[in-house]
Parts: structure tokens; C-alpha cells; sequence
């Protein structure tokens, strides 16, 4: 039998951690032969509804969960943890300021990054979704130097898989026969979600998305919007933010980072970028990635046309500039 994998959740008593940690004690993960041990981080005001939580947990006998540690202490929660996913963070409340926001968050994640620093099994995986998602990253790449860069990443896969789903609607395919759409940049409305190069799985083969919907003015207006926009009109219906499809995306881009993508697939995550399309070096960026033996590997020789260059810059602007304010925020 293979030894547990111990899995941190953050704000593990919130929206998504609800979703999440089900997901994660059935396998949806890690996969159905992977044992877990859960490890569920919040703060003093949420403990007894973590410890709520956790009853639920031990209520659902799940086969594969052989453990749980709820806690609100950092280092308790970041001790031996093999993949941390990050969802606690501090909310924009109305009236705030960006820069408040901004600044309770990087100190949230500067100290988590040192819990983890010090605390996590070699080799940890770092998923981070709590917003600002990709600043929040990178602060807690710059906080956590012996954790290779490689493993810090932040989630875009919910608007990935919201462009798959807008494609499989539109043209009335089945979602699974969608594939290679791209996101491009921050997880906030200023994302390029990109189908030049995208193809759906026909009877006749393979076909370009492109082809597929002619309409062209669709595919660079309302599409686009529709996805950017996404998040705020789930909050407009829930009157709660996306917390289901939210936890699931985070499931899948841990299994596809821990066990692949399939082959001719690949799949958008927030990583730092190492200048690939002339994206700044020293940004945690959304790409198309493939997986293999735990690695991610940025796409590469990807056409990209005028229409898409300056979408990828407007969004890279934005991240250089919330990576200024985040710094601002530290000294
Ligand atoms: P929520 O407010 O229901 O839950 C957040 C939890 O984090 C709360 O239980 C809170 O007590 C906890 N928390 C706050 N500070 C903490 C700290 N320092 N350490 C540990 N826990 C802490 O929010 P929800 O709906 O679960 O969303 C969580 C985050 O995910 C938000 O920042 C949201 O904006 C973001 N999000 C990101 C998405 C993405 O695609 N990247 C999609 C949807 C939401």
C-alpha cells in the first residue's frame, strides 16, 4: 500500500476549503489508490467551525483519509506537508483600499511562506488561490527560497476550464472533446483567455476551434468578456463566490501536475516566468503548461498574433504593477 500524502488546506473552514477537503479524502486529487492525511490551517475566530469541519470528515468514513489535523497554528499545520494548497487569505471588504487588501495578504502569505520554509516535506507543492492569487504566490516564493521556484504556483485552471466549458456550450460539444485553451497572465479580469490555438474532437478528426466557431467577433468580444467576467457573475446568482467549480479546478491542476497531463494536452497554470513569450522574468504568470514526472514545462513556439501580444502585455502590466504595490506593502 503506498504511504499518505499529507495535504494542507488553508482557510480550510471557508467556501471552497468546504468543496475542497471532500475531494481530496475521496481521491479526486491524488487518485482513488492514494492515501491522505489532512492537514486544515484557519485562524482563532473560524476554530470551531474547522473542528465542525473536521467532525464531518471523520462523519464521512472516508477509505483513503488517515488522518486529519485541524489546527490554528502555522507551524503545526505546515509540518511534513507534502502539497500545501493555499486558499486562506484576507477578503476585500467594501470601502477598502487595494493597498490594505494587498498589504494584510502579504503578510499572511510572508509568514506562511516561512512556516513552510521550515516546516514542509522536501519537495513540497505549493498551489495558491486565495487572491490577489498570483502576488500572493510570489510573495511566498520570495519567502520561502529553498523551495524551488518550480514549486510555487498559483491557480488559473478555474478559468481555464470556464473557457472550455463557454466553447462546449457555443458549439454543443461534450467538454471533454475541447482541449488546449489558454490562459494568459493574472487570475483577475485583465486574463487573456486564448483559442487560436484550441481544437475540439470531431468525427472527422480534430478541428480548430477557429473553424469551428466562425463567428471571429464572438471569439474576441463576448467569449473573452464572458470568461473574464465569470467569477463576478457566479457572485451576482450565489450571492457567494465560486467555491465548487473553484475546488475542483484545484484538484485538477495538483492531479495533472503530480500525474500528467494526457498526451497532445496541456493545461494553464500560474508560474514564474522565466521570459518565455517575453513575459518579464520575475512574475508568477498563467502559461500553457504540460506535466510529466511531477514537472510542469512551459509550452513552447506558439504563434501569437498582434490581436494576443497586447493582451499577454496589458495583463503583464498589471502583474508588475501589483508585484510593486505588494513590495510597497513590505517596507
Ligand atoms: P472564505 O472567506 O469563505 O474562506 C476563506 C477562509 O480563509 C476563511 O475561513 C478565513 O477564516 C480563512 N483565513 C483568513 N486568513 C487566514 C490565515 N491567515 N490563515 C489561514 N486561514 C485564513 O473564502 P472562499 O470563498 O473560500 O475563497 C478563498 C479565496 O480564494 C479568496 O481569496 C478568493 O478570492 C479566492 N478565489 C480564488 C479563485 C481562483 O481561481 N484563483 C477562485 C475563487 C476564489
Amino acid at each position: 500500500a503506498k504511504e499518505p500524502v499529507r495535504v494542507l488546506v488553508t482557510g480550510a473552514a471557508g467556501q471552497i476549503g468546504y468543496a475542497l477537503v471532500p475531494m481530496i479524502a475521496r481521491g479526486v486529487m491524488l487518485g482513488p489508490d492514494q492515501p491522505v492525511i489532512l492537514h486544515m490551517l484557519d485562524i482563532p475566530p473560524a476554530a470551531e467551525s474547522l473542528n465542525g469541519v473536521k467532525m464531518e470528515l471523520v462523519d464521512a468514513a472516508f477509505p483513503l483519509l488517515k488522518g486529519v489535523v485541524a489546527t490554528t497554528d502555522v507551524v503545526e499545520a505546515c509540518t511534513g506537508v507534502n502539497i500545501a494548497i493555499m486558499v486562506g487569505g484576507f477578503p476585500r471588504k467594501e470601502g477598502m483600499e487595494r493597498k490594505d487588501v494587498m498589504s494584510k495578504n502579504v503578510s499572511i502569505y510572508k509568514s506562511q511562506a516561512s512556516a513552510l520554509e521550515k516546516h514542509a516535506a522536501a519537495n513540497c507543492k505549493v498551489l495558491v488561490v486565495a487572491n490577489p492569487a498570483n502576488t500572493n504566490a510570489l510573495i511566498l516564493k520570495e519567502f520561502a527560497p529553498s523551495i524551488p521556484e518550480k514549486n510555487i504556483t498559483c491557480l488559473t485552471r478555474l478559468d481555464h476550464n470556464r473557457a472550455l466549458g463557454q466553447i462546449s456550450e457555443r458549439l454543443n460539444v461534450q467538454v471533454s472533446d475541447v482541449k488546449n485553451v489558454i490562459i494568459w497572465g493574472n487570475h483577475s479580469s485583465t486574463q487573456y483567455p486564448d483559442v487560436n490555438h484550441a481544437t475540439v474532437k470531431t468525427q472527422g478528426g480534430e478541428k480548430p476551434v477557429k473553424e469551428l466557431v466562425s463567428d471571429d467577433e464572438w471569439l474576441k468580444g463576448e467569449f473573452i468578456t464572458t470568461v473574464q467576467q465569470r467569477g463576478a457573475a457566479i457572485i451576482k446568482a450565489r450571492k457567494l463566490s465560486s467555491a465548487l467549480s473553484a475546488a475542483s479546478a484545484a484538484c485538477d491542476h495538483i492531479r495533472d501536475w503530480v500525474l500528467g497531463t494526457p498526451a497532445g494536452t496541456w493545461v494553464s497554470m500560474g508560474v514564474y516566468s522565466d521570459g518565455s513569450y517575453n513575459v518579464p522574468v520575475g512574475l508568477i504568470y498563467s502559461f500553457p503548461v504540460t506535466c510529466c514526472n511531477g514537472e510542469w514545462t512551459i509550452v513552447q513556439g506558439l504563434q501569437i498574433d498582434e490581436f494576443s501580444r497586447r493582451k499577454l502585455d496589458a495583463t503583464a502590466a498589471e502583474l508588475s504593477e501589483e508585484k510593486a504595490l505588494a513590495y510597497s506593502c513590505l517596507s
